[in-house]
């Protein structure tokens, strides 16, 4: 072998070892598991069809178990690969502890932080109970298994963290003050995270949508969000779950599916809040029935 060669076979065996060491996202392996929360409908659940088409074994998650044993046998029929499902009520601390705990002790190669629900009116017209709630769900189920997952990640020096914050977290949203806050934290907490985890091999990306959805109703069956918000507005479910898994693969900070909702937010982020307070504010107004 003349030192040229050698040279070369040395640094494709670096690189051989780069790919081993610094391996962000982890192939899909029997034992590994991607989890995904919010996975008995919508956006959640085709994320775990897409992570099940490129090969992935599951835990699946949300608190309707006949919807989640339905689509765990569905995708194990399609695709052969191993899918658990945990029902589990990610606003009570208890069950979301105990399914916190369970993910800490398993092989967790990417971790898909998407159950997330809204309210619509004013906070102080709302139960008290169910903004809880929602806080207990948009925030702490977010933070709490992602930092049930974190840990072995970082040792692996693989994985990656998908979180669906909402373009309603760039701004103030009067009567949806919940859930702008909540998705503020999911949007922030992703990217501040993203920044920390380069160094150690796991990618985090933000899934900050507009509108999305399975199908759009006809007629009088469209809720009033269906109603209010204009159809061109509407991205698929499936097209959601493939470019956001894609941009967790490149690492991307942000992912906005969409033509529309990428200009939309690029806009809310220059205008200044005072002025898109009022403005998003009346419009929310009419979704809260006031
Ligand atoms: N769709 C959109 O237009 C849009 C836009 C921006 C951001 N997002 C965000 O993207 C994520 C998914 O949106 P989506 O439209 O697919 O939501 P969705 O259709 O309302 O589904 C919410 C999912 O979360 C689960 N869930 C609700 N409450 C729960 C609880 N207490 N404990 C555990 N799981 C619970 C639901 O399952 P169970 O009822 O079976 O528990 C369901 O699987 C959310 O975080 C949402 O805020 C969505």
């Amino acid at each position: 072998m003349t030192h040229a060669q050698s040279l070369l076979a040395l640094t494709a065996t670096r690189c051989a070892l780069v790919t081993i060491v610094v391996m962000p996202i982890p192939a899909p392996s029997p034992d590994a598991r991607a989890v995904v929360t919010g996975a008995s409908q919508n956006i959640g659940e085709a994320l775990a069809t897409e992570l099940a088409a490129r090969g992935h074994s599951l835990i699946i998650t949300a608190r309707r178990e006949d919807l989640l044993t339905k689509l765990a046998a569905r995708l194990v029929d399609k695709y052969r690969v191993a899918v658990e499902v945990r029902p589990a009520d990610l606003a009570n601390p208890t069950e979301r502890g105990q399914l916190a705990d369970e993910l800490a002790s398993r092989p967790i190669s990417i971790l898909c932080a998407n159950a997330g629900t809204a309210t619509f009116g004013a906070v102080a017209d709302l139960d008290p109970a169910g903004e809880k709630a929602q806080v207990q769900l948009n925030v702490l189920g977010v933070h709490d298994l992602t930092l049930a997952v974190l840990p072995g990640m970082v040792e692996r020096k693989a994985g990656g963290i998908l979180i669906s914050g909402s373009a309603a977290g760039n701004s103030p949203i009067p009567y949806n003050a919940t859930y702008a806050a909540s998705k503020a934290f999911a949007n922030t907490f992703s990217e501040s995270l993203r920044g920390e985890l380069r160094k150690h091999g796991v990618h985090v990306t933000l899934l900050a949508p507009g509108p999305v959805r399975t199908d759009l109703p006809e007629g009088d069956e469209r809720s009033l969000v269906e109603k209010l918000v204009p159809d061109f507005l509407w991205i698929s479910t499936e097209h959601t779950a493939q470019v956001s898994l894609d941009a967790l693969e490149r690492n991307k900070m942000r992912v906005v599916p969409g033509l529309t909702s990428k200009a939309m937010s690029v806009a809310s982020g220059y205008a200044p809040r005072a002025i898109v307070s009022p403005i998003v504010g009346a419009f929310y107004k009419k979704l809260g029935g006031g």
